[in-house]
């Protein structure tokens, strides 16, 4: 019999809603025909966005939304996607395919689908191709509320209010795409952009610093060092990929191999988290500074007969056990990581939403998302599980489990069970908490089971009853392959 414990009287840290944020970049079908159509299209729209794709990311409460990249944002020139639509620049997406890039989504349509979702804009600055001054102004037309060339241009283009704007990236991947940079020259590259990176009209930005990918420490201790005390917040990137970046290996055939291959590489996350916070405590010891992971999710290689760069891929119940284990494990270092943006929201990488020109499908990541909307701005709470060493030789535990209280006192616990064949009988029991009631939600199938056009309730989620109280707490058994939410009220 496994064990979870659940100590609901040790209270941790806030888990930010904004871990469960999503990035959108000019990339394949994720901005046009995933989230945005334009307004003359057959598809439902409102203001050019889709609806189905709006109101599914609605249930989810996507928090933020980032954009416009990702590599694309180095080589975005925010210019050429304001004013007239039909005089707007066309020019060629050189990092995605180049294919033709017409500009008809730019600040304004943004905005307005940031509206729509009710979520904040993570706006991905230029600092790679643009100019400070290019980054001054884009600033400046978005959050100036008085009289300046910029605010004055955004009236003329029809938008009188200026936009609230918190969260600013100040380049991405600058070790790469974004430039090829060494640590030193983004410091001071940083330092010198966010100087002009103005707060206006009561407009504050969370300054996010272009941080390492994936184990470059080098990187984090470097930028820390020189320009640690410029920023709000650092990133880092870090993708699951099953097999080599030649050969990703396939969304939707693998092997159980590669299933615990693939989870086991997920589980990195933790490790390289608490590498980086410790590099970060030396010079933050007050934990002032967060770490924002806004790229992380699974990269397999592209689905048979679509384009190679668009990056479209399938997503099976290995993805939703992907995506329970980062977000249990960013829910457990919620004290650094303050922000979390799997990538991509649409048709892009492991998605939550694919689309196929009206047609809408929600994928398992969408419903590990559902399941763990409540964690949102809830409390961290101490817990743990039991659970054996399985996988053969990438080795894996059983089950991986967070829990957090929120402010009327209900306990959400989000458990997974990693093992792709066996069910465990699970004994919960709880301290510090006066349980009369557990519920409980399950997302389950195949391991290898998706949603289709065809088929698209597949995966869903499904009540689970089968629960027994006892003296101590509640006991369940939880099926292989699956990912649980628990409420105790
Ligand atoms: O998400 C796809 C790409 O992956 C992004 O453009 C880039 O930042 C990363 O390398």
């Amino acid at each position: 019999m496994s064990k979870l414990f659940i100590n609901a009287s040790n209270r941790k840290s806030k888990i930010n809603k904004e871990i469960y944020s999503h990035f959108s970049e000019h990339l394949g079908r994720c901005i046009y025909g995933g989230l945005y159509v334009g307004e003359d299209s057959p598809v439902p729209n409102t203001n050019g966005m889709r609806n189905d794709v709006v109101e599914a990311l609605k249930n989810i409460r996507i928090p933020a939304l980032r954009w416009p990249g990702g590599c694309f944002a180095d080589e975005y020139h925010w210019m050429d996607g304001i004013g007239e639509k039909s005089k707007r620049k066309k020019l060629i997406n050189t990092n995605w395919g180049g294919v033709l890039e017409d500009n008809s989504f730019g600040t304004h349509e943004f905005m307005e689908l940031c509206r729509q979702l009710g979520c904040e804009p993570y706006i991905s600055g230029n600092l790679g191709s643009g100019t400070v001054q290019e980054m001054h102004d884009w600033i400046e037309y978005i959050t100036f509320d008085g009289v300046s060339p910029m605010a004055d241009l955004r009236r003329a283009n029809g938008h009188p209010e200026p936009w609230k704007l918190k969260f600013f990236g100040f380049g991405n991947e600058c070790w790469g795409c974004g430039g090829n940079m060494r640590p030193e020259y983004y410091a001071d590259e940083f330092r010198r952009y966010q100087t002009f990176a103005r707060n206006y009209s009561g407009n504050e930005l969370y300054r996010i610093a272009c941080g390492p990918n994936g184990d470059d420490y080098n990187w984090t201790e470097t930028v820390m060092r020189l320009a640690g005390k410029f920023m709000n917040a650092l990133s880092l990137h870090y993708y699951t990929v099953p097999n080599t970046w030649e050969d990703k290996g396939s969304a939707t055939e693998f092997t159980e191999a590669e299933w615990y291959k693939t989870l086991h590489k997920t589980l990195y996350m933790e490790e390289l988290i608490n590498h980086h916070t410790s590099i970060m405590d030396r010079y933050d010891p007050e934990h002032k500074v967060g770490l924002v992971v806004d790229e992380w999710g699974t990269w397999y290689n592209v689905e048979p007969g679509t384009n190679p760069s668009f990056l479209y891929q399938q997503n099976t119940m290995r993805d939703a056990l992907v995506a329970a284990i980062n977000l249990n494990i960013f829910n457990k270092h919620s004290d650094r990581v303050v922000m979390a943006n799997i990538a991509q929201v649409v048709n892009v990488l492991q998605s939550v939403i694919l689309t196929e020109g009206d047609k809408m499908i929600l994928t398992p990541t969408y419903h590990v998302f559902d399941l763990y909307k409540d964690h949102q701005d809830a409390t961290l709470i101490e817990s743990f599980v039991e659970a054996e060493t399985i996988g053969g030789e990438d080795t894996v535990p059983s089950l991986h489990e967070s829990a957090s209280v929120s402010e009327d006192g209900t306990v959400h616990v989000t458990l997974a069970n990693l093992s792709i064949d066996k069910a465990y009988p699970v004994e919960a029991l709880l301290a510090g908490l006066d349980a009369k009631s557990v519920t409980a939600k399950i997302l389950t199938n195949k391991y290898n089971a998706f949603n289709t056009f065809e088929a698209p309730n597949t995966v869903k989620i499904e009540d689970f009853k089968d629960i027994t109280t006892t003296a101590d707490g509640f006991r369940f058994e939880i099926p292989a392959c699956s990912v649980m939410e628990l409420t105790i009220a």
